[in-house]
């Protein structure tokens, strides 16, 4: 995965815009209506699905992590069901598919099951790791091979009373606004996919089949603030992501609500600095070349904001967002415990910041990264919930090339050798060395998820 963003061109632009941020307007107080609809057996929609919610714990990830040392300390949280491909429907390797999973949620006992959308025609645009199986123009494959099946196992009365999470389609409507031409950060991929509009096709196409079942949750994703929290990249990413709530009869309806952060590593909250801080007279906003012009410096200040922009494209003011905290913790030894020297904005920002990455534009594999969050329902307003959407110890990619029958490419933001590209801004990857295939455990990282878990195990 890919959250390239573009710094140059945000600055150009940044200088001439303005976006007024209202606060967040919206703490939605939890609420636990398990109330049956009119003898259909099927739960009504409530606001927000976590509030009281037992979250499936997925068994195959929970065995990966229980086999690492220290790993039984988490083994129990859970984490989102990614199907990447037609075949997860039923299963690979003999692994379990989506009936399994949604049987097990009911032997469980669980109210809640967390699962990933992600098989779009010429998937993953900008980046190499998690490209798909569909090619750029198989839209017809992804609605009638790929969702029509899901959405007839998902709408199985057995499963009526699970709620059912869908976080649709990661990475691809951001990718559609900042990597496409004339962008420095432009991909001819993702050129190709905003001019055939097979994104907007599929996820409207996929938003209307899950939305139609009242057990379901659709979560739209929102990149992270490292890529959309700049100004270029805010409004034009809402407005997109209502033009696909309008797609192949989907209504803004469908969708209750957003994630951010999904396999990404962005802090929750940075609590040594503030966008609206000046040091020496210089405001670290333009200064700090960390932050290089972007509105927002962590994920729940960006989410809180986007949640209100997201109302004036459309879409319901109950909306609810998710953070992704898989990875974000950023714990161990290398943790800042106190604001940066006020010699300059740079010193500043880089000795506060929590969020040790080489780069924000970084996303593979990243060394130092740790468990963010445990999951947890209703953290803040407008936040439905922390959630474990991305397995941690799951790879983001492979270091090197290895020949699969997955669809992965080599992406080189996965080798530790890498100088990087224009989505970086030409800085190194630091990513992890030694790495599987996108997807496939790695437990060197796990081990490092887990060290540097904050707050710690
Ligand atoms: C990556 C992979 C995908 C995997 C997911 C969760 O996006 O491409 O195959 O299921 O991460 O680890």
């Amino acid at each position: 995965m890919r959250y390239p963003f573009g710094p140059k061109w945000t600055q150009v632009l940044a200088v001439t815009a303005s976006v007024t941020l209202a606060a967040a307007m919206f703490a939605g107080p939890a609420t636990a209506d398990n109330i049956a609809d009119g003898g259909a057996g099927v739960l009504a929609r409530v606001d927000n699905p976590y509030a009281g919610a037992r979250v499936y714990v997925n068994p195959e990830w929970s065995a990966n992590a229980a086999a690492e040392p220290g790993g039984s300390a988490i083994a129990n949280q859970p984490t989102g069901v990614w199907l990447d491909r037609i075949a997860a429907i039923n299963g690979v390797n003999g692994g379990m598919g989506l009936r399994d999973h949604l049987n097990a949620a009911v032997d469980q006992g669980a109210n809640l099951i967390q699962l990933v959308i992600y098989d779009l025609p010429g998937r993953d645009c900008s980046a190499l790791a998690s490209n798909g199986e569909l090619g750029a123009t198989d839209i017809d494959r992804y609605e009638h091979e790929y969702v029509d099946p899901i959405a007839e196992i998902l709408g199985d009365p057995a499963f009526a009373n699970l709620r059912i999470v869908t976080v649709v389609e990661i990475d691809s409507i951001p990718n559609l606004v900042t990597n496409i031409s004339p962008r420095p950060t432009f991909t001819p991929q993702c050129d190709t996919m905003a001019a055939n509009g097979n994104y907007v096709t599929g996820i409207g196409y996929a938003l209307a089949h899950f939305g139609a079942l009242e057990n379901v949750y659709n979560y739209l994703d929102i990149g992270h603030h490292g890529w959309i929290g700049w100004d270029d990249n805010f409004a034009p990413t809402a407005a997109k992501l209502a033009d696909a709530a309008n797609a192949s009869g989907a209504t803004p309806a469908d969708v209750a609500g957003f994630i951010t952060d999904t396999a990404n590593y962005g802090a929750v909250h940075e609590p040594f600095f503030t966008i609206n801080d000046t040091i020496n007279n210089q405001p670290i906003r333009e200064h700090a070349s960390w932050i290089d012009f972007n509105r927002y410096v962590d994920e729940l200040s960006f989410a809180q904001a986007f949640r209100t922009e997201l109302t004036r494209h459309g879409f319901d003011p109950g909306i609810g967002m998710l953070i992704d905290t898989s990875r974000n913790g950023w714990g161990g030894s290398a943790r800042p415990t106190g604001p940066g020297p006020t010699t300059d904005a740079n010193a500043y920002v880089d000795g506060g910041r929590l969020d040790r990455r080489i780069h924000l534009g970084n996303w593979c594999n990243q060394a130092g990264a740790g468990l963010g969050e445990r999951p947890t329902a209703s953290p803040a307003a407008g936040i439905d919930a922390f959630v474990w959407m991305k397995p941690p110890g799951e790879s983001d990619g492979s270091s090197t090339e290895i020949p699969n029958d997955e669809g992965k490419g080599f992406d080189r933001m996965c080798d530790p050798t890498y100088t990087g590209n224009p989505r970086n801004n030409n800085h190194m990857s630091g990513a992890l060395p030694d790495a599987p295939l996108s997807g496939h455990w790695f437990s060197a990282q796990f081990q490092e998820l887990l060290r540097n878990a904050f707050p710690p195990v």
